[in-house]
């Protein structure tokens, strides 16, 4: 891919990144855990809160530091933390965290004092990921014999903890940063696709091959050799005329 298609091709995946969704709801068992992109709005429901039935109502994070409670008649105070300025509730108990930080990634507990002084809990694990880069397949090919080639591949990103999931057409292929595969006539995979991962996000890199040791150009490639061709004729003409 040329530099300029390559740009276009990072930016169009940035775009699809932050078009995934702005706002999740942790759904209301007792712990769950919920996954979200770095930069988002998120929003988390321990229990959906009835006013009147409750006296009170705190958000605590990694376990003991609060970060906002609910008393009186709709009254909230936010306490010292890393969250205050980025937090507010609602009278049903929803906490709302304002561009979620990877920092961010901890145990939310809502702590509900019953209008009965019965306490309840509710904890939700939140983790907030970047999405992933995007991979480049590096591939070395080493001939054996005629046309038998002993091929390498390898899944390249900038990225840790990323899950690796490649795809072929000639069959199950090892989940694995790296692959060394032999090419027969009989048996190759025209193109081999390498997919990175984490709980949020995906991006993945292709490479195809035309033949057991030859690798398929780019179409960029193929896009200024056809430039090469037209403007040689032109120029040649230029000058002679
Ligand atoms: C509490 O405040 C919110 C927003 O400020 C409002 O929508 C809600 O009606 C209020 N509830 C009560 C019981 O006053
Ligand atoms: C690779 O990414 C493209 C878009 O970025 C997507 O449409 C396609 O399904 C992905 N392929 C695999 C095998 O993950």
């Amino acid at each position: 891919m040329s530099p300029r298609h390559w740009e276009c091709f990072l930016t169009l995946q940035l775009l699809l990144c932050l078009f995934l969704e702005t706002s999740v709801q942790a759904p209301s068992d007792s712990a769950s855990e919920l996954n979200v992109i770095a930069g988002h709005n998120v929003s988390l429901s321990g229990t959906t809160l009835v006013p009147g039935n409750y006296t009170s109502f705190t958000w605590i994070y990694a376990t003991d530091q609060k970060i906002i409670e609910w008393y009186g008649s709709n009254e909230t105070k936010s306490f010292e933390s890393e969250l205050r300025d980025r937090v507010h509730l609602d009278d049903q108990g929803t906490l709302f965290i304002n561009k979620v930080q990877k920092k961010d990634s901890s145990t939310y507990t809502l702590q509900v004092l019953w209008v009965g002084g019965e306490e309840q809990e509710w904890t939700i694990q939140l983790q907030v990921h970047d999405c992933v880069s995007q991979p480049t397949i590096r591939v070395e090919v080493e001939r054996k014999e005629k046309s038998t080639c002993r091929v390498k591949l390898l899944c390249e990103t900038q990225d840790q903890h990323v899950k690796y999931t490649w795809f072929g057409n000639s069959g199950p292929l090892p989940q694995d940063k790296a692959l060394e595969i032999t090419h027969t006539p009989e048996k190759y995979s025209k193109f081999y696709t390498c997919q990175v991962s984490n709980p949020v996000s995906s991006k993945n890199d292709t490479t195809n091959f035309i033949s057991p040791c030859t690798l398929a150009h780019s179409c960029g490639a193929h896009w200024s050799a056809a430039w090469l061709l037209i403007t040689v004729p032109v120029v040649l003409s230029f000058l002679l005329a």
